[in-house]
């Protein structure tokens, strides 16, 4: 039907606007990618930007073997390869110097698409909560 030509080419990804993360713990930067064609040989690009620079934290690359890290052995991405759409970031131990607007970006033969969230650190200083009234 007509309406199937159009959406045949819609791929999109979206992302949370915002995330907090607490200091020590571990973070999940959501990202999921809707596409009516079939998600074969992406790659995937996790970037940030603080202040205008601009670094490359994890790129995932459907033939490229190991993925580019920039921080190795904190960040994942789901294994399941991507079937779901799902290529959320897991980040690890997360500190303040995390800080900073990631960008999600698949790129695929036909089509690329991207989508940004700001991670904002909260300090995660147990001490804190002890001091506290009691219940
Ligand atoms: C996507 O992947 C992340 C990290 O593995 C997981 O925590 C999350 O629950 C997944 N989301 C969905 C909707 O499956």
């Amino acid at each position: 039907p007509l309406l199937g030509f159009f959406f045949s080419f819609l791929s999109i990804v979206t992302s949370p606007k915002n995330v907090m993360g607490i200091v020590g713990q571990d973070t999940i930067l959501p990202c999921h990618i809707s596409s009516t064609k079939p998600l074969e040989n992406i790659e995937v690009r996790w970037k940030k930007t603080t202040d205008g620079r601009i670094e490359d934290i994890h790129i995932y690359r459907p033939f490229g073997g190991k993925p580019t890290q920039k921080y190795p052995g904190r960040t994942s991405l789901p294994t399941d390869g991507f079937a779901t759409g799902n290529v959320s970031l897991t980040l690890k131990n997360v500190q303040p110097a995390d800080e900073g607007t990631y960008h999600c970006l698949v790129m695929s033969r036909d089509w690329s698409a991207d989508a940004a969230t700001v991670l904002s650190i909260a300090g995660g200083n147990p001490g804190n909560w002890q001091h506290g009234p009691a219940p």
